[in-house]
């Protein structure tokens, strides 16, 4: 039994607590019996067959969705690699999900999600904007077959379709960190399923699946690896969904790399103290940036303004580590104070140890048009390790220095 889930005591120990205990230790119950101190990274596309009979068993099993059988040949690193599956299991219990599937970027994942819908027979996807640019840009492409109607958090109820497979919201959202009451969005998505990218809260400040999530979904790409270095995306889960999410990565060939699994996972390890430490940090300039002559708001949900319907405390355990402020004169100065940062990276991406800033217009939101573009003189931080007084001195210097023509 190499590959079962975790036993229960994890997740007991962490009802209690957000089980920092869990973020070290999940995903690792086997590891005494191979034996090692941290987890292998298995790089085998291929693995050993027992007999014919044996082998194809297995690779119906898993090319059909199923877990592997301890005991049995994963067959071939697309359909399973255990290091993977271990990254899986450590991610799964802490987001409280029985199972998790995890995928080569957030944007595989999203659309293993998309195309299981449309299997399933149900293309229509009800979104509430604001989303990442990306996932934006799929869902109102079409491309995988689905049709999106946007709606607004209370709105949902009314954009239901008989053939809606699908709600999506994401909270914080991407780039103005909007938040979406997640117990009323499930009440008004009724019976069809729920799913909360929970990229920018990450578990340690929000778990959906307690408000009635269906899919939980990461860029881990993000806070999960949280050092820049690993590309990858997961979805916690029932587990139904993780066997159709498993099937369409066998068939995809969308499943992440071992390496970056094994990072994936290593970062779950520090994720409670980095996420901690940088939104005391973001606090700290999200308040500062209220006080600033040049900036015309601020949308953080640690500032009453970001949190209208007092969701920190109740829906989230903080606010988090990233936040968005708009630049009095647009998208020029708005670029010029990105350009002229030094200490922090003008860059995309969020959720590593090093602060980063970008112009969500140009780059993350490009394709998004009309009215839910983005401000033009919007810039998103995202809040890192550093001291604090390095990113104030920085971000003042850079908004208080005269364009040059
Ligand atoms: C909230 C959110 N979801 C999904 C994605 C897509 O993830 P990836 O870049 O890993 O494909 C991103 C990327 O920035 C994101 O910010």
């Amino acid at each position: 039994m190499r590959y079962r889930r975790q036993e229960t005591i994890i997740t007991a120990m962490w009802d209690r607590i957000f089980s920092d205990t869990a973020a070290v230790r999940g995903g690792r119950a086997d590891l005494a019996t191979v034996p090692a101190h941290v987890p292998p990274i298995d790089l085998s596309t291929t693995y050993p067959l027992p007999a014919v009979a044996a082998g194809g068993d297995s690779y119906e099993n898993l090319a059909t969705g199923g877990a592997l059988v301890g005991g049995d040949s994963p067959v071939y690193q697309r359909l399973w690699n255990p290091t993977v599956a271990r990254f899986e299991e450590a991610l799964a219990g802490l987001e409280d999900c029985p199972e998790a599937v995890a995928f080569a970027s957030g944007m595989a994942a999203l659309t293993a999600v998309l195309l299981a819908c449309v299997q399933e027979g149900r293309p229509h996807v009800v979104a509430v904007r604001p989303l990442y640019g990306g996932s934006d840009h799929l869902l109102a492409s079409g491309l995988l077959g689905t049709r999106v109607t946007w709606a607004a958090a209370d709105g949902v109820a009314a954009a239901l379709r008989p053939d809606t497979g699908l709600v999506l919201v994401e909270t914080p959202a991407n780039p103005d960190l909007r938040l979406c009451d997640l117990d009323r969005v499930r009440a008004q998505a009724g019976g069809v399923p729920l799913l909360v990218d929970n990229t920018f809260a990450t578990p340690v400040l929000q778990r959906p699946a307690r408000h009635g999530a269906d899919l939980v979904l990461h860029s881990a790409t993000k806070f999960i690896g949280g050092h820049g270095d690993a590309l990858g995306g997961v979805v916690a889960c029932d587990a139904q969904w993780a066997g159709a999410l498993r099937r369409v990565r066998a068939v995809t060939g969308a499943l992440v790399h071992p390496l970056a699994a094994y990072l994936l996972h290593r970062g779950l390890q520090t994720l409670h103290v980095r996420v901690r430490a940088a939104q005391e940090t973001a606090q700290e300039v999200a308040s500062w940036l209220t006080t600033h002559p040049r900036v015309s708001a601020v949308h953080y949900p640690g500032l009453s303004t970001g949190d209208p319907d007092g969701l920190v405390g109740r829906q989230m355990s903080g606010p988090g580590a990233v936040l968005a402020f708009e630049v009095a004169g647009g998208l020029a100065e708005a670029a010029a104070v990105a350009g002229r940062c030094k200490v922090i990276t003008h860059a995309v991406s969020l959720g590593g140890v090093d602060t980063l800033i970008q112009h969500p217009a140009s780059l993350t939101h490009r394709p998004v048009s009309g009215d839910a573009a983005p401000a033009p003189g919007l810039l998103r931080l995202s809040v890192g390790l550093e001291d604090p007084a390095d990113i104030w001195s920085d971000l003042a210097r850079a908004l208080d220095s005269p364009r040059r023509a």
